[in-house]
Formats: C-alpha cells, structure tokens, sequence
C-alpha cells in the first residue's frame, strides 16, 4: 500500500498547492492513503469547515490537528460533524471530536489514523504514550486496520522519537509535525513502523515557519507585539513523507521525502517514479 502525509498546510499558499498538486499525485503515484495536517491552515491558525472540505475534496482520507485546532471557533462545532477530522487523542476527557479515526480509503482500505500532542515545550495534557498504547491496542495493524499512522504533534524531536519507538511494529507510520522544518532522518524502525522527526509545512519558505517575516523578525528583537502575525504569500513547498507498506502487515517497506515547488530543493520517492504534475 502505499500512503502519502503532507505536514503542516499554512495559510493559503500551503492550500493552493495542495489543491493543486495532490489530485495528480494520488493519480500518478496510485496512493492508497492520504493524511494532511492542517492545524495552520486558517491564514496559520486552526482550521474551517470550508477548509476541511477542501482537503477531502482534494483528496485527503483524513486531516489532523494539533496545538492550533481551536484557534478557530467554528471547529469546536463542525468536528463533530467531519469524520476525517482527528485532534489531539490526550486532550482532556469530553474535549469535541476524536483522537483517532478509523477511515475507509477510497481503494478500500481501513487506516488507523492517531493525532497527538507532546508535552515538551507545549501544554501539559495527558501522557500521550499511554493514550497511544490504548489506541494501538483497540485497533491492532495487520487485524482491524491495513495502515495506522500517528502523527506527534511536538516540539522537541527527542520526545518524538520515543513515540516513534515506542510504537515501532504496531503503526505503519510515525510522523512528526508542529516545528515546520524537514528533518533528514526518515527511516524504517527495526521492528518496521516507518518515522521522521520532522515531515515540514506545506507553506511559503520564505518566510519564519511559515509567517510573514516583518513582525517575528521585530518581535524577536523588540519583545513587543506590534502587528498580528500573518501567514506568508509567495510560492509554496509542499512537505510530505511517502510510505508504502507491505500488503499484509501494514509495515512499512520504504520511505522518502517529499518535496515539491517553491525553494527547497526538490524530492520524489524514486521507487514510484516521476509524477506528471
Ligand atoms: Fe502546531
């Protein structure tokens, strides 16, 4: 099987090359499972329910959350009315919506799909380990789901990597968003759950994670806010991770970068050829 994540959408300029870009990749590279984070993809903050439809119509399977997911009101409502729309599994008990979802894909597969938040550096919500061993246990891969993918919404890349090991053998995928950059440290875990610690925004580069550059660059010197931050315009980079997974027991077989448009340097996964758009 073989499973496509695109990190972080910000702003309109990640939006615009998701719309543009994913209908062809899933047609290309003949994908299974497409997984989108979008906790920024409200001009950086939160996420509507015109934005969520967007994405499914697109092409996602399912679209997760994280630190962001309430910056817009409307989300607290519309969730519960949006399947594919997973937040944080270790919020607090009766916070709207779902920690994980069970999604049919539209080859007919059923994938597991967990969002979860670190503690290191962000709120203090419950431990997401224990909060992902019970998901994974009421859920196994290979028996009531083809494909199960966690994405660690976190800031520190140590904590990450624990989730990753910590369900190494029980996910397809462990994947690490929230910091917006790319790490370079994708691989298959021994016991073949496939990880990074970074997958990147999809969003203009140019820019601070993602923002307009002005009121950072003045913020970080002056300590006074003295504008809203803004989500950057400019040609975008689409970040994601390609996975594809052996048909039986969900685990990944190989892994690559995905990075298309704007100024990072480009990347395919070689081993599904060369997409036509
Ligand atoms: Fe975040």
């Amino acid at each position: 099987m073989r499973l496509l994540f695109i990190g972080d959408v910000v702003g309109r300029a990640g939006r615009a090359i998701v719309n543009e870009r994913l209908p062809g990749l899933i047609r290309d590279w003949t994908l299974d499972l497409v997984v989108i984070n979008g906790e920024n993809a409200a001009g950086g903050f939160g996420i509507t329910e015109a934005i969520y439809n967007e994405f499914i119509d697109a092409g996602a399977d399912a679209v997760t959350l994280g630190n962001h997911s309430w910056d817009q009101r409307e989300a607290l409502v519309f969730i519960e009315r949006a399947p594919r729309l997973v937040r944080p599994a270790n919020y607090p008990a009766g916070t709207p919506g779902r920690g994980a979802a069970l999604v049919d894909t539209r080859t007919g597969k059923r994938a597991l799909v967990i969002n979860m938040m670190g503690r290191i550096f962000m709120d203090p919500l419950d431990d997401p380990f224990a909060v992902a061993d019970r998901e994974l246990n009421a859920c196994p891969l290979g028996e009531a789901a083809d494909l199960v993918i966690l994405d660690m919404h976190c800031e520190a890349t140590s904590e990450k990597q624990a989730m990753g090991l910590f369900c190494d053998g029980r996910a397809s995928l462990v994947v690490g968003t929230h910091t917006h950059v790319p790490t370079a440290d994708h691989r298959i875990l021994p016991a073949g759950t496939a990880f990074i610690s970074d997958v990147g925004m999809t969003g203009a580069f140019d820019s601070i994670i993602g923002m307009a550059k002005e009121e950072p660059l003045q913020r970080f010197q002056s300590k006074i806010s003295r504008a809203r931050f803004e989500a950057a315009d400019g040609t975008a980079t689409l970040c994601g991770i390609a996975v594809e997974t052996d048909d039986k027991t969900g685990l990944a077989t190989r892994i690559a970068p995905v990075r298309l448009g704007g100024i990072l340097d480009e990347a395919k996964p070689a081993f599904w050829g060369q997409a036509a758009v």
